[in-house]
């Protein structure tokens, strides 16, 4: 029989949990999904629990995504947004965490841009932490909801190979997939142009090609990652044109393959540069999918959390 509790307190990052836990949160999911799909969609698993969604930074999925999981969940709901608070009359981190508990809240869901900042919260204070995003570092709910959405397609990740392609360096989704992949099992492979890939990240049991075909022919699934626009102040590539044309991933190109590849991408997608729009929108994407178990995934991990308070 596989494990009824998660073996910690807090999602700070893939790292940190074991394969039994992301077991455990998609066997959760696997009934939430049932759920969302009812008439009715509303469960009071966690109707004594209060959350507040913390958004240091911006987000349109992740943030409405986690605050649907938890209505669903009948939990009660606060949302605090950096642009319009206190912080930006000077309040650290801690006094404006600290008062929002004082609220009497129970499990905090945050996005923050410096690595580390969930984790810091998580020695200062007492409720669950869940990071949705902290700076480079990890994204652990974006790599559970798309190692969910690729068992869905594949079964048993095993063995199943996976290229992730794109700005390697600055993503966190890259390392929290990369965490959830090996611990299933699963090939890894990283694409990208080399200084976009970290020089020491075959270290963590990936391979890596400079050759946007050659992964493509290698692999199971395509999980394409946004290029970050507002990082390009450092000229990590010659041009947006020159990497659209190099590692773009477009029809004609998943055509001369003659495979069925899954297409997946994180959002937010800049369309006509790491994705044309013939591939986001094609029967091979499912990047509305992944959105959509989101939710459950989110659900799963806010039930199997409120358990350990
Ligand atoms: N995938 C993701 O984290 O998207 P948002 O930045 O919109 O939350």
């Amino acid at each position: 029989m596989g494990a009824t509790q998660l073996s910690t307190k807090h999602l700070l990052g893939i790292k940190y949990i074991t394969k039994e836990d992301i077991q455990l949160i998609f066997e959760t999911a696997d009934n939430f999904k049932e759920v969302i799909n009812r008439p009715i969609k509303k469960v009071p698993s966690l109707r004594d629990v209060t959350i507040a969604n913390l958004f240091f930074e911006n987000s349109t999925r992740t943030r409405i995504s986690f605050e649907l999981a938890e209505k669903r969940l009948s939990a009660d709901v606060v949302n605090f947004s950096a642009s319009s608070s206190s912080v930006k009359k000077g309040e650290t981190l801690l006094d404006t965490v600290n008062n929002i508990l004082s609220m009497k809240v129970d499990m905090v869901v945050m996005r923050h841009p410096a690595p580390g900042a969930p984790s810091f919260l998580a020695q200062h204070i007492d409720a669950n932490i869940i990071n949705a995003g902290d700076g480079t570092h990890e994204h652990p709910t974006q790599a559970l909801l798309d190692a969910f959405s690729m068992r869905e397609q594949l079964g048993d990740l095993e063995g199943k190979r996976i290229a992730i392609f794109g700005d390697i360096l600055h993503s966190r989704v890259a390392l929290s997939n990369i965490f959830c992949l090996k611990k299933l099992g699963a090939e890894v492979m990283v694409c990208g142009p080399p200084t976009l890939i970290p020089k020491h990240i075959g270290e963590l049991g990936v391979e890596v090609s400079y050759n946007v075909k050659e992964a493509l022919k290698w692999c199971d699934v395509a999980n394409v990652l946004r290029i970050q626009l507002e990082r390009q102040d450092i000229k990590y590539i010659p041009s947006i044109r020159e990497y659209t044309q190099y590692f773009g991933i477009n029809k004609a190109l998943l055509d001369s393959l003659n495979k069925k590849i899954i297409i997946m991408h994180p959002g937010p997608i800049n369309r006509g540069v790491e994705l044309s729009s013939d591939v986001a929108d094609s029967e091979h994407s499912i990047i509305l999918q992944q959105v959509e178990n989101g939710v459950a995934v989110r659900m799963a991990i806010l039930f199997l959390l409120a358990d350990k308070r």
